[in-house]
């Protein structure tokens, strides 16, 4: 939905691009619900008496649904219009609205207020040159408010309105208003010193202070709404930054032409212009800036263009085209802020997809260095990020990628974090630096390598991986298991979940963030054995299907083996061999998986086993009758 939102908000650009010359504001409206959001638009969609024409199509379509006749819109129908459209929230991430006066074109995000659609919002903020943050008077500033302002200052917001709206239902009473003023003010004073804030008291339904000054605030001596809108500078830095360009795809259309088109992040871009491509490095000098109208002497942030080279240098989609006398960075690991915006808490270990610019990699926050208290702005020790909260991290990336520090460029240092099964934006957050530390460990390689590790032991190395509830069977199987590839002179190791949370693991308990930790420790341990060249037999509940797939990622093809003793709750719980489940159903255990805490079953597990009608011996019979089929006990 947010691709189509940005389609919309692309062609409504080209259209007031080529409609008239007046300077465009782009803004976003921050509130609660109920706050008076609709209202507020409706106001400065109907005072300005210019709305977009396919709203005004869809507005009197509706009002001829509603039988009323006439070729007027109303003003409560509008709100009404505008109202339902964002009740129907889920459809719309963002609705970009287009109005124009005689001095300013607008395009306002306008995104649905509730507490989960705060991506949307974040969505709507990280193109905008402002930010209304709409008050009601009778509840003044509310912990979602804070939040809203922390977003849109971290996003590069330098501007907002505190719009302290329904003065009218305290009287018009300036105590109320200077009030809320200085609360905000003393919290913005922690966010920057840079933030400039104008607070407006209005009365959206009323038309107060909206486009005309009110008498009802007598004491009010400030702008207007609609007076701060038209005049308020609209520089977003982006022309005069650094040239960059994402190529979003090589364009090759015979053997004569290639030329890499994108649209153009930041700075301006001329042919004989040296840029490099990075994170290749390699540079070399702009030869055509060609569009679907014909060639550019110049072209600048904003603009969709095709570029070609002067020779022929080698770059791919995802690569980011920099002016070569200020190329961005490359690096794998970053300090970064993050926003969570998923109702599945963050892990840090788990890794999910991170898309910025045209370029996707896999990576993962290796440490969350605390979370961020959005009441005092004070930093508060966490282990995961829930919805909505925020977070400063390290993250680590599988490759290098280009970038500029978020403070330096929104579109090149702003990404999102993608969950790898869902395909769902999970989070959104903010590059603040690289860490040297990546450039200067480098991968030693060994004479006396994997393979030949493995051909002195006279085996094919392979991590059989058990997964099932506590109590399943896992440990007795791979004990079983481990004999009779002992008698058949295997070398043999088991890792198994009891045995190295005494260890390795002690620092570990039982919550989802834990349990990634766990596993993934454990991953990288089976890996180091595997490379050792031994038959590493691992037994673990590992209840994630996201960290037994990244187990299974860091081995070879054919290495990983995931054996899934499918004991039903029931039976194992029946059995309950260490009278844990006793335990846990008293209350005396926490997070027991299967109880309180999710196990994940395997949906495609190589070997799938049936403790209730095979014994442990059978077991490790079907196990190696398994390998063996497939070549994996040959020397
Ligand atoms: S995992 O979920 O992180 O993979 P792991 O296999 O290491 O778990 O440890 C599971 C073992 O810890 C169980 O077999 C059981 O003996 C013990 N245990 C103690 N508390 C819990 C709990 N809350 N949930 C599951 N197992 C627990």
């Amino acid at each position: 939905m947010s691709h189509k939102s940005d389609l919309i908000a692309t062609d409504i650009e080209a259209y007031l691009e080529s409609h008239e010359n007046k300077s465009l504001l782009r803004f976003i409206t921050c509130g609660s619900v109920d706050d008076g959001k609709s209202t507020l638009i409706g106001r400065l969609l109907y005072d300005s008496k210019m709305i977009f024409e396919d709203q005004l199509d869809a507005l009197e379509r509706d009002s001829r649904k509603q039988g009323t006749q006439g070729d007027r819109i109303d003003f409560a129908l509008l709100v009404d219009g505008l109202a339902a459209e964002r009740e129907q929230g889920i459809t719309i991430d963002v609705a970009y609205r287009f109005f124009s006066t005689d001095k300013r074109k607008f395009i306002v995000a306008d995104t649905p207020g509730h507490e989960q659609y705060t991506r949307n919002m974040a969505t709507g903020a990280s193109t905008a040159h402002v930010a209304i943050l709409l008050i009601d008077a009778r509840r003044g500033i509310l912990t979602q408010t804070r939040r809203h302002a922390y977003i849109c200052y971290a996003l590069g917001i330098r501007r907002m309105v505190l719009a302290i709206n329904k003065m009218d239902l305290v009287a018009y009473d300036p105590s109320v208003f200077e009030g809320i003023e200085r609360d905000f003010l003393d919290f913005a004073a922690e966010l920057g010193g840079d933030l400039e804030i104008e607070a407006i008291p209005m009365s959206a339904l009323e038309g107060d202070n909206i486009t005309e000054p009110s008498e009802r605030t007598p004491w009010y001596h400030g702008p207007t709404l609609m007076d701060y809108l038209e005049t308020v500078p609209v520089d977003d830095g982006l022309l005069s930054s650094a040239f960059r360009m994402p190529v979003q795809w090589v364009n090759r259309p015979n053997l004569d032409f290639r030329g890499f088109s994108g649209q153009i992040a930041s700075g301006t871009v001329r042919p004989g212009d040296r840029v490099r491509t990075l994170p290749s490095g390699r540079e070399t000098t702009i030869g055509r800036i060609v569009t679907q109208t014909g060639d550019l002497d110049e072209a600048v942030a904003g603009q969709s263009v095709t570029l070609t080279f002067t020779d022929e240098v080698d770059t791919s989609r995802g690569d980011v085209i920099c002016a070569a006398q200020a190329p961005a960075e490359v690096a794998d690991q970053f300090q970064a802020r993050i926003l969570w915006m998923a109702e599945d808490a963050m892990l840090p270990g788990r890794r999910y997809l991170l898309k910025l610019g045209a370029r996707t990699v896999t990576g993962q926050v290796s440490n969350l260095k605390y979370g961020i208290d959005i009441n005092t702005l004070e930093d508060r020790p966490a282990k995961t990020l829930g919805l909505n909260e925020i977070g400063v991290c390290t993250l680590g990336l599988d490759q290098p990628i280009a970038f500029d520090p978020y403070d330096d460029n929104r579109l090149t240092g702003g990404f999102i974090l993608v969950d790898r099964l869902t395909h769902n934006t999970v989070g959104l957050g903010l590059l603040d630096f690289a860490l040297r530390r990546s450039g200067n460990i480098h991968w030693q390689a060994l004479d006396v390598d994997r393979a030949t590790l493995a051909r002195q032991k006279h085996q094919k190395p392979a991590v059989l991986w058990f997964t099932g509830l506590s109590g399943s069977g896992k440990s007795t199987i791979a004990n079983a298991l481990q004999k009779k590839l002992f008698a058949m002179d295997k070398h043999t190791f088991v890792l198994d979940g009891d045995n190295v949370r005494h260890g390795l693991n002690r620092d570990l308990g039982f919550t989802d963030a834990d349990r990634v930790e766990n596993i993934r420790r454990v991953a990288n341990v089976s890996k180091l054995m595997s490379d050792a060249g031994l038959i590493t037999l691992v037994s673990f509940i590992s209840p994630f299907r996201s960290e037994r797939r990244m187990a299974r990622n860091m081995m070879s093809e054919g290495e990983f083996v995931e054996i899934y003793v499918d004991t039903p709750l029931n039976v194992a719980e029946a059995r309950d061999v260490k009278g844990l489940y006793k335990r846990a159903r008293a209350g005396e255990i926490k997070n027991f998986t299967g109880l309180d805490s999710p196990y994940e079953a395997p949906e495609t597990p190589e070997i799938r086993i049936n403790t209730v009608d095979c014994s442990a011996e059978d077991a490790a019979d079907q196990i190696i009758a398994w390998m063996d089929e497939r070549g994996m006990l040959e020397g």
